[in-house]
């Protein structure tokens, strides 16, 4: 089958299309009919070799994290899932595996799609959305009435983030350029800052939470933002010692590493009085049934900035990188299974 494989880390050119062996289902995965992937950094910053430390892959590997298709056969051991159910899901991050006509997917990562979602928008959502989630709902536990800042609101995990905290009852600052402030606007983002003219943490304070999807000089802003007490969430940071450990947990060394390379940003929360933290997304199917729900009781809306044909998906990747998308950048598997 046709797969978009990464032959050594480096730059576009270490990628490309090519033939690789059908994947065969353990007793607990699901082999899908990949109809559409979803594109996200963490694939351009794999092919980089930005990870390694974290994630090690035995090459060549067929990249992608995420997809929307069909059951076309199911592990011995598969209770929830049929041939023929649409699904969507965060494949497993030790493979990945979604840029491929056919992907093995774990079956509790997987969720019958939204009935109102199309292959391409459904496609969009797991590893973004499920970030958002888990981040504001568990790790911020956003409440009725708070006061949340999240920066880089108008790419692919922003859109989703801006929604999901004004579905939890907060009021939602975020910072956007001028050519993403009216998107993220129409999703409910009550205060924008435009960062390329301004400084955030010169005109806004006393947040109950921040969650940055920026990194380096963002975040570091961000810890003058919250109040005292309050919790600074990245995806885009270092990740600290207590979420190394638990994720990651590969042994002291690597703790010890994250421990001196997250020590400038836990010493900067520190002098601020208030909490830093890192997260990782999970996979989870059961999260991703619950973003359904919002999506079909139209309470969560799917932003798609462009939807590729799979032979561009080199393309996409160098829009991706560009780093200016808004929202979601997805590509499409043509009818036909080779
Ligand atoms: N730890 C995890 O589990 C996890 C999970 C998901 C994502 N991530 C990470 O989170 C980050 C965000 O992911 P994403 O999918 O949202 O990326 P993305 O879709 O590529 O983000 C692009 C958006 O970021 C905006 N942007 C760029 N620089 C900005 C700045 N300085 N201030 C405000 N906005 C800025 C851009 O707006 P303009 O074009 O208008 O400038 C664009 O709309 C990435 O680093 C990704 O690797 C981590």
């Amino acid at each position: 089958m046709q797969a978009f494989v990464l032959k050594a880390y480096g730059g576009p050119e270490s990628t490309g299309l090519t033939q690789v062996l059908l994947p065969e289902p353990a007793p607990r995965q699901l082999l899908v009919r990949v109809r559409a992937a979803g594109l996200n950094p963490v694939d351009f910053k794999t092919r980089r070799g930005d990870l390694r430390l974290v994630q090690r892959y035995r090459l060549p590997v067929v990249l992608g994290n995420e997809l929307a298709g069909e059951v076309v056969a199911c592990g011995g051991q598969v209770q929830r899932f049929r041939v023929g159910d649409r699904v969507f899901a965060r494949v497993a991050k030790s493979t990945m595996g979604a840029f491929a006509r056919f992907a093995v997917v774990e079956d509790d990562h997987a969720a019958v799609m939204p009935a109102s979602l199309d292959f391409a928008t459904a496609a969009a959502m797991p590893l973004a959305g499920l970030t958002a989630l888990q981040a504001l709902r568990d790790e911020l536990r956003v409440t009725n009435g708070q006061r949340i800042f999240i920066s880089g609101g108008a790419g692919g995990v922003g859109t989703f983030a801006i929604q999901i905290a004004k579905h939890l009852g907060a009021q939602v600052a975020t910072t956007a350029s001028p050519q993403g402030e009216a998107l993220v606007r129409q999703l409910g983002a009550d205060t924008v800052v435009d960062y390329t003219k301004e400084s955030p943490d010169k005109v806004l304070s006393g947040f109950d939470g921040a969650f940055d999807l920026v990194g380096g000089h963002a975040l570091e802003q961000a810890f003058a933002m919250v109040r005292p007490g309050a919790t600074v969430l990245s995806i885009a940071g270092m990740p600290e010692p207590q979420t190394a450990s638990k994720d990651l947990g590969r042994g002291m060394g690597l703790q010890a590493l994250f421990w001196v390379a997250s020590f400038p940003l836990r010493r900067r929360a520190r002098q601020h009085g208030v909490h830093y933290r890192y997260l990782f997304m999970h996979p989870s199917g059961k999260d991703l049934s619950e973003l359904g729900r919002l999506v079909d009781a139209g309470a969560l809306k799917v932003i798609v900035d462009s939807v590729y044909p799979f032979e561009r998906i080199a393309e996409a990747m160098s829009r991706l990188e560009a780093g200016h998308a808004k929202g979601k950048i997805v590509v499409t598997m043509p009818d036909g299974s080779e």
